[in-house]
């Protein structure tokens, strides 16, 4: 057991300019594409459930479903009691293109097409302001100065509070925080994708950028619900991810299997296991699930109550070794769009 002054509840700072968030936050993806066919009034419950237990940070993308994910959250928040509706804080990405079909044909960061984008946004949300705003994927035709600049303008007149970035590289980072003070970056960090510990993460560190953690069950993969029968719906993204194809995913539930008798040794779930280890990895990092339904909440929630000692860190890691993922964590056309990965 470690010992330190915080409880597993003690808010969490965003970088040293960010807000200060409670320990999780709620990722709203899943409620409105991705992965398959969402039910609203569970996800509606969910995000309710969240409130309830503290989570202030909702993030979204205005791309997810389209508009759909922000509606859903405008719908969540407007029904929901008024303290926790004040204490919400909005984490919204934007610059996706697409197509009627929902393809993704590429990203826009121009200053004009970010002001356009923030517009809609805030007319989905019901909100006069978004608290963190990034671009998915950098615009590799507009610096990223330009980009994070235009969004400074919007801090400036209000309509939102902070900076962020999604999917950088060390690089980018000094670059956007060279023009405005940037929250955090969200990017994915898990058991099985650790590639930010190199570069990455010492410089958001070095910065004072704090991180907020994506895909730390890596989409289900490593939660301990995932399974080699399990049918996923056309246009899951993970009937297309290398992970979860056939070898790859044989060997991937083999890391799983590992992970599980070093959860059942601490009496605690595979999912509480792997959100305690990206939540041990420092008061920086804030992981983001991706919990769509209130069991799953739950659960993830209880990951705050497990606190993982020298000796069952190493357990993990042994279980999970650094590099052991099969399968990179994006075919390989949605790889190149990563600036993280450069
Ligand atoms: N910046 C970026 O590029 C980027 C990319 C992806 C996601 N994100 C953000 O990060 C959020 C989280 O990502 P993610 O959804 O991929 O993360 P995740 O938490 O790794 O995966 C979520 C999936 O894991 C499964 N799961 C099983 N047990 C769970 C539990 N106890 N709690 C939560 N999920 C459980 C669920 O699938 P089933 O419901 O099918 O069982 C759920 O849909 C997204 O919602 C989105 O806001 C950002």
């Amino acid at each position: 057991m470690t010992t330190h002054t915080h409880t597993p509840r003690t808010p969490r700072s965003l970088g040293t300019t960010g807000p200060e968030v409670f320990p999780l936050g709620l990722g709203c993806m899943g409620m409105s594409a991705l992965y398959g066919e969402a039910d609203r009034a569970a996800s509606i419950a969910t995000i309710h459930a969240a409130l309830d237990a503290g989570v202030t940070l909702l993030d979204t993308g205005d791309f997810y479903g389209m508009g759909h994910n922000e509606l859903l959250i405008n719908e969540a928040l407007r029904t929901a009691p008024a303290a926790a509706r004040e204490r919400a804080l909005t984490s919204v990405k934007f610059g996706a293109l697409r197509t009627v079909e929902g393809a993704f044909t590429g990203y826009d960061g121009r200053p004009e097409a970010v002001k356009n984008f923030l517009a809609y946004s805030l007319q989905r949300l019901g909100r006069d302001h978004i608290d963190i705003y990034r671009i998915a994927r950098v615009d590799p035709d507009v610096p990223i100065e330009e980009t994070v600049g235009a969004i400074a303008e919007a801090v400036q007149a209000g309509h939102v509070r902070h900076v962020g970035l999604s999917e950088v590289g060390a690089d980018t980072l000094r670059r956007a925080a060279a023009v405005t003070p940037i929250s955090d970056l969200q990017i994915e960090y898990s058991l099985i994708s650790r590639g930010i510990e190199r570069e990455i993460l010492p410089t958001a560190r070095e910065l004072g950028i704090g991180v907020t953690a994506y895909g730390v069950l890596s989409r289900g993969l490593i939660s301990g619900h995932f399974s080699r029968d399990r049918l996923l719906a056309p246009g899951d993204f993970r009937g297309m991810s290398p992970r979860f194809q056939g070898e790859n995913l044989h060997r991937n539930l083999e890391l799983v299997e590992a992970l599980r008798k070093v959860a059942e040794a601490r009496g605690v779930s595979v999912a509480q296991t792997a959100i305690a280890w990206v939540l041990s990895r420092g008061e920086d990092i804030v992981p983001l699930v991706g919990a769509r339904r209130r069991d799953r909440l739950a659960e993830a929630l209880g990951a705050l109550d497990v606190t993982l000692g020298p000796e069952e860190l190493a357990a993990v890691e042994q279980a999970v070794p650094e590099g052991s993922a099969a399968g990179a964590r994006y075919p390989e056309a949605q790889m190149a769009h990563l600036d993280s990965e450069h």
